[in-house]
Order: C-alpha cells, then structure tokens, then sequence
C-alpha cells in the first residue's frame, strides 16, 4: 500500500481478535513514532506499552468500554509538558508534537494489518492515578491496538468525509 491506501484503510477499530501482537511489529509501531518530527525537534514524548492484564484492567478503569477489553495491547501516548516548545504567544504546542507521532504509529500499524482506535474521551485523573503519571506528564491519548476482528466499507470517506470542495481554499478563505 502506499500512503494514501494506508490513510484511507485506516479506520477506528473497536473489536479486535484476542492474538497478541507480535514484539517485532510493536518496535516497528515504536519506530515509526520515534522518527516522528516535532517542534524544535524536542521530542516530548513517552509511549506506555501495556500488555499485562493487570495493566489493561487499569486503562479499563479509565475508560469504561466493554470493546475496549478486546484489545491486547495498548499504547498511551504521553507528553511532557516540562520537554514541549512553547510559542511567543505562550501556545504549549504539545498536542501538536504528540499527534504527529501517534499518527505515524497508526499509520504503520495500518500498514502491518493491525486495527488501533483513537481514544481521547478518558477520566484523565483516573488514568493518571492508575499510572502513576507525574503531574507534568499528560496522557494524550490511549491507541488500542490489535488484530481487527471486524471490517470497514472501503468506500466510506466518500460518505464520512467532507469533500475537497467543502474544506480548500485557493489563496483565500471567504467563509470567514
Ligand atoms: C483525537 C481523536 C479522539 C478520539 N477519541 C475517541 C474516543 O475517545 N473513543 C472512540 O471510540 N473514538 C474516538 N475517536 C475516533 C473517532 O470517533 C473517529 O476517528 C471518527 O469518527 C472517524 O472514523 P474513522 O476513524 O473510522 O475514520 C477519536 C478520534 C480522534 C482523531
């Protein structure tokens, strides 16, 4: 698949098969992530890998969905609010660097055939708590990652989708 294909056969997975994602294809996740490009290439980022179902079990308790115990694997992606470059303007661009390489990740994951779900609608607190994060680590997000045990239409960002004419301006915006 080349980059597009990949992009387009992503899609949010929230029903995996219990197989364990192999360690050579979680590094390879990892990777991907680890190259990602980041503000004054500060790279504020750490990535949790939970597999023990110990630690599931507290990623559970932060977001209370029964899909969510099909996956074998989880990755919270965290960023460090004391490492992210902030502007002029005081604009603490951490989301930004901490997207960019969570994107990179599912899109590899997508590339290896593996499923993975954005989750950002998590108790912080709990998460957190149960993970004993520092106050200056923030989780981002929690990606569930695993082999998908459900299918997508591949035709759906024709209908799911905004279309080109909805979202691109030529030199100027005039819905403004
Ligand atoms: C930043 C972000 C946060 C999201 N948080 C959640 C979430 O907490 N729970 C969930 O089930 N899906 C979550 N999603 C998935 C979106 O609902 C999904 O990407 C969107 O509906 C488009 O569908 P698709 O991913 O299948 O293309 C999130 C997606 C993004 C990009």
């Amino acid at each position: 698949m080349n980059l597009l294909e990949i992009a387009k056969a992503r899609y949010s997975c929230r029903n995996f098969k219990p197989d364990l994602v192999e360690k050579d294809k979680i590094m390879t996740l990892l990777e991907a992530a680890r190259v990602a490009p980041s503000g004054v290439n500060f790279q504020p980022w750490h990535f949790i890998v939970i597999q023990s179902s110990e630690n599931l079990e507290k990623i559970h308790q932060a977001y209370k969905r029964e899909w969510l115990k099909t996956a074998p694997l989880i990755i919270v992606a965290c960023g460090d609010h004391d490492l992210s470059w902030r502007r002029n303007d005081g604009k603490d661009i951490l989301d930004i660097d901490v997207t960019i390489a969570i994107d990179h990740l599912i899109l590899q994951a997508t590339e290896l055939g593996l499923g993975t779900c954005w989750v950002c609608n998590f108790n912080v607190i709990r998460l957190k708590e149960n993970l004993k994060l520092p106050d200056h680590i923030e989780p981002i997000a929690i990606i569930p990652i695993g082999y998908p045990n459900d299918v997508t239409d591949p035709d759906r960002h024709d209908i799911k989708r905004k279309s080109l004419n909805e979202i691109v301006h030529w030199e100027s915006i005039s819905i403004l």
